[in-house]
C-alpha cells in the first residue's frame, strides 16, 4: 500500500473505515499535534471489568489525569529504585541458562525470554518471586498468558467491529472474551499483595506506587465522573480507586510482558545472524562496564546495546500501529475525514520504507550512531509511538531489556545452528511476533575479563 498510495490511504476493517498513515510528517501530524484519544476505549459507564481502568483504554480527563499520575511511576529516580529487582530477574535468568546449555544443544531463545519478561513483570509489577525456571507453569503464568490469549480473542473482534454488539454482550454479563474470569484472578492477586504489605514496609515494585497515588473515596466511580465532569479541577485532588489499581495492574502485565520479550528475541536473532554486529557489543560492553551488574546508570553508557536493540525494533516493531480517532470532522492532508473514525500510522511500513531507510531489509545497527543521526529522517523511527499518548514505560522497558542483554553477554554469544529458522517468519496478529520458535546455541565465551 505505501507504494501504492505513498502517503495516506484508506481501509476497511470490516465495515470500519480506517485511514493509514504512511509518512512521517503525517504521524507527526497525527500523533503529536492533532489527536490524543485511541479508538475503541470503553465506555466509561459501561465498564465491566478492572481492565477497563487501566491507562491504555481511558479518554479525555480521566486519560489526562491518569497519564500524570502514572507517568512519573516510570521516572528515571523510581527506575533506579526497581534496578535491584530487575538484578535478582537477571540471576534466575543466567542461572537457568547455565543450566539449560550444559549439554551444548540449541535452546529456543523465545521461550527463554517469555520466561524472563513474565518473571520480570511479576516481580517489577507486584514484587511476586516467580519460581519460573524449575517449576511447571504456576497460576500466575497461566492465567497471565490465558488474559493476553482473551485480550487478542474473539471478544476483541467483536468490540473493533460491532461495538454495540459487544456493549450488548457485556450488559449482559456475558463473558463473551472471557476477560472478566482472568481480570477476576489479578483482582484477587492484588488483593492479596496489598495485604501482604500491611507490615508498613515499602517496597519498590509498580503495584506500591499504584498504592501511594490510591485513596479511598465515597464516591462511585461514575458519580466521580459526572462531579469532574462539571469542575475538572477536581482530577488533582482524585487519588486512585481499587478499580484503579487492579487494572493498571493488569494492564502492566498485558503491555509489558510479550512486547519486551518479542524485543529481546529479535535482537538475539538479529545479532546471532549477524555476528560482525555482536562482536562489536561484546566489546563495548567488556570495556565499558566489564563483569559490573549492570543497572540503570552504567548502562546509559553503552551506545552500541542501544542502537543494535533500536534496529532491532526497526525491522521488527512489536506494536506495528498506532492508533488514534478523530473527535470532530477533520481535514487531512486535503482529505475530508468524518468524526469518530480510526486513524493508524504504519509503524512497520515507515520504518521499513525505502523512501527514509538506505537498504532497509539489512539489519544495520551501525545507521542509529550518533555520528550518523544526520541521515536519519525525523518521525520515521517511532516504536513506542510518539506524543502524548506514547508508551509511557518505555524507559523500564528499555532497561528491562538492556540489563538482560548484558548480563547474557557478559558470559555467552549466540550463534546459528541447523535448527535455526533463517530467514525469520513472521505472525502478523495484534502484535507482530516469531512464528515459530527460534533455536540458537548459547556458547559461553572465553574472556581475559572474567577467565582470572
Ligand atoms: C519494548 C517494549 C514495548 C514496546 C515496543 C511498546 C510499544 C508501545 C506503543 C507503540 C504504544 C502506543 C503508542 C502510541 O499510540 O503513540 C504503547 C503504549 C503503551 N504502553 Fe508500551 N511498549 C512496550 C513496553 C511496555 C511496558 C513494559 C509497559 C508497562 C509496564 C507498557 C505500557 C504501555 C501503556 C500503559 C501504553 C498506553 C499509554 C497511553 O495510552 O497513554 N509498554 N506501547
Amino acid at each position: 500500500m505505501h507504494s501504492k498510495y505513498d502517503k495516506i490511504s484508506g481501509t476497511y476493517l470490516f465495515h470500519r473505515p480506517s485511514l493509514l498513515i504512511l509518512d512521517p510528517e503525517l504521524a507527526c501530524d497525527v500523533l503529536i499535534k492533532r489527536f490524543s484519544s485511541i479508538p475503541n476505549t470503553a465506555d466509561p459507564f459501561k465498564r465491566h471489568n478492572d481492565l477497563q481502568y487501566g491507562l491504555i483504554k481511558l479518554k479525555g480527563d480521566h486519560w489526562r489525569f491518569m497519564r500524570n499520575l502514572i507517568s512519573p511511576i516510570f521516572s528515571a529516580g523510581k527506575l533506579r529504585t526497581m534496578s535491584p529487582i530487575l538484578e535478582q530477574c537477571c540471576s534466575r535468568l543466567i542461572r537457568n541458562i547455565e543450566d539449560k546449555t550444559k549439554n551444548g544443544h540449541s535452546i529456543d531463545i523465545k521461550r527463554m525470554f517469555g520466561d524472563f519478561t513474565m518473571d520480570a513483570v511479576a516481580a517489577i509489577g507486584f514484587g511476586i518471586e516467580l519460581d519460573l525456571y524449575t517449576t511447571e507453569e504456576n497460576e500466575f503464568i497461566k492465567k497471565a498468558k490465558g488474559i493476553f490469549g482473551a485480550f487478542l480473542g474473539f471478544g476483541v473482534l467483536i468490540n473493533a467491529f460491532m461495538p454495540p454488539l459487544y456493549s450488548l454482550l457485556c450488559k449482559l454479563e456475558l463473558d463473551i472474551d472471557r476477560q472478566n474470569k482472568y481480570c477476576l484472578y489479578f483482582k484477587h492477586l492484588v488483593e492479596q499483595a496489598k495485604k501482604l504489605r500491611e507490615d508498613n514496609k515499602k517496597r519498590n515494585d509498580l503495584l506500591q506506587c499504584l498504592l501511594d497515588a490510591h485513596k479511598e473515596t465515597d464516591l462511585s466511580e461514575t458519580e466521580q465522573l459526572l462531579e469532574y465532569k462539571i469542575n475538572k479541577e477536581q482530577w488533582k485532588k482524585k487519588g486512585l480507586t481499587t478499580e484503579e489499581v487492579n487494572g493498571n495492574s493488569i494492564m502492566f502485565i498485558l503491555a509489558g510482558y510479550e512486547t519486551t520479550s518479542t524485543v529481546l528475541t529479535f535482537t538475539v536473532y538479529c545479532l546471532a545472524t549477524n555476528p560482525e554486529y555482536q562482536d562489536k557489543l561484546i566489546s563495548e560492553i567488556d570495556t565499558s562496564i566489564g563483569q559490573d551488574t549492570p543497572d540503570y546508570d552504567n548502562i546509559q553508557k553503552l551506545e552500541y546495546l542501544d542502537c543494535v536493540i533500536k534496529e532491532a525494533m526497526r525491522l521488527y516493531p512489536p506494536a506495528q500501529r498506532a492508533f488514534r480517532e478523530t473527535h470532530q470532522e477533520m481535514e487531512i492532508s486535503g482529505y475530508r475525514i468524518p468524526q469518530n473514525t480510526e486513524v493508524s500510522v504504519s509503524i512497520f511500513a515507515l520504518q521499513r520504507s525505502p523512501k527514509y531507510w538506505e537498504e532497509p531489509e539489512k539489519y544495520n545497527p551501525d545507521r542509529f550512531l550518533a555520528n550518523n543521526k544526520s541521515n536519519l529522517t525525523p518521525n520515521a523511527f517511532l516504536p513506542f509511538g510518539l506524543g502524548p499518548r506514547n508508551c509511557v514505560a518505555m524507559r523500564l522497558a528499555l532497561m528491562e531489556a538492556k540489563c538482560a542483554l548484558v548480563t547474557i553477554f557478559q558470559k555467552y554469544m549466540f550463534v546459528t545452528c541447523d535448527k535455526t529458522e533463517i530467514p525469520v517468519q513472521l505472525d502478523a496478529g495484534a502484535l507482530l511476533r516469531p512464528k515459530n520458535e527460534i533455536f540458537l546455541k548459547m556458547e559461553k565465551r572465553k574472556s581475559k575479563v572474567f577467565d582470572h
